[in-house]
């Protein structure tokens, strides 16, 4: 039997949108698209694997509701985020007389949510974007609330825009298809909202977590269903990321950092350098005398039972690095503010972060170095 989707809303008064949670969303799509189209023409932009497996389902969806569509799909990976890769897409979009009342699909995982919600964006000045995301990390997180990006040499996420989409279409039964690492990976998100507000989830997911990774319907829906509300609640009362909505930052600051050291590559996802991020933003809590060991080691069980790493030193080749080295590439982090003082979520406890740029670096320093050869 086929129960129909949640739905969650995304409260911003007249770019208010909703969020779509379901099994069998994709076969949807046409119909769910359809209200929200200022006229029944887009351009799907997805990547070579969603096209193999996901294209076809959605373009049938779309012509059963007579929604015409143009498709464009770009190679697999984090190198898409790019200014090539966004000339080329705009290029492509503009070849096919792409309208201002036209909308463009972003059909995939975060790299083609932001690339595309980016290239929206600017196209003719803004054009309608439509959120499909195809990944757990995506449909908890960067499909919704609006932020678009493409990485630099200067790091990740430092150019982009604020666009809200006007629908989100989350199929959780695409998820089965995810290889094992992404559902980790995404997971860490997950866990990321229990930690910020809501020590009820992280309990459930505690005693449930294991269900979400091993891919059961009814614990994956519920985890992206909290998730989303978590996060629709967070947007719709700072949108534009001036005060509450760095909470969802839990654990970004280092694993920015993280990231830039491996250059992006794929040794070390992202939502691998979340986990370890925010072990790392639960041992600054309790140096800084903020939290109970008893929470920090609650929170590394439950992520090392996740089977996701909890230290910088698991992370292949990083023998050698040095945590000052970490520290400079968390000072070209977009959160640095005031004078270049790092702002980070720190944790009173489970369910209770809150935000601050009062932090020594000679702790993050110290908690950076924990278990590296380098610092020793
Ligand atoms: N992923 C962080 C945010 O959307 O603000």
């Amino acid at each position: 039997m086929q129960t129909s989707p949640d739905v969650v809303e995304v409260a911003l008064g007249d770019r208010s949108y909703r969020i779509h949670i379901g099994a069998n969303v994709l076969e949807m799509a046409g119909q769910l698209l359809a209200p929200v189209l200022r006229q029944k023409r887009v351009a799907v932009v997805t990547d070579e694997n969603v096209a193999a497996r996901h294209l076809p389902a959605f373009v049938a969806s779309l012509d059963s509701s007579s929604i015409s569509y143009e498709s464009i799909t770009l190679p697999v990976g984090e190198h898409v985020k790019s200014f090539e890769h966004l000339e080329t897409l705009l290029d492509h979009l503009l070849e096919l007389e792409i309208e201002r009342d036209d909308a463009i699909v972003a059909l995939g995982g975060g790299v083609i949510g932001d690339l595309t919600g980016f290239a929206a964006s600017i196209l003719r000045r803004g054009i309608d974007v439509i959120q499909v995301p195809t990944t757990l990390l995506s449909q908890v997180d960067s499909s919704v609330g609006g932020k678009t990006a493409i990485n630099t040499r200067w790091g990740k996420n430092l150019i982009g825009t604020f666009h809200q989409p006007k629908l989100v279409l989350a199929d959780t039964a695409v998820l089965e298809t995810l290889p094992e690492r992404d559902t980790r990976a995404g997971y860490a998100e997950v866990v990321k909202y229990g930690l910020i507000d809501q020590p009820d989830f992280f309990a459930w997911l505690e005693a449930n977590g294991a269900r979400v990774i091993s891919g059961d319907a009814e614990a994956t829906r519920h985890a992206v269903v909290t998730s989303c509300r978590t996060k629709a609640r967070i947007v719709s009362a700072d949108e534009r990321d001036t005060d509450t909505r760095a909470l969802l930052n839990l654990g970004h600051t280092f694993a920015h950092a993280l990231e830039a050291e491996v250059a992006y590559e794929g040794r070390l996802l992202h939502g691998e350098a979340v986990a370890i991020g925010m072990v790392k933003a639960f041992e600054l809590s309790c140096r800084l005398g903020f939290c109970a060991v008893q929470e920090l080691a609650r929170v590394r069980r439950h992520i090392a039972d996740a089977g996701l790493p909890t230290t910088v030193a698991s992370i292949p080749g990083f023998d050698d690095v040095r945590p000052e080295t970490l520290l400079e590439h968390m000072r070209q982090d977009k959160k640095v503010r005031g004078g270049g003082r790092l702002t980070f979520v720190l944790s009173e406890g489970i369910g209770q972060a809150f935000v601050t740029s009062d932090v020594e670096e000679e702790a993050v320093v110290a908690v950076l170095g924990e278990g590296l050869p380098a610092s020793a």
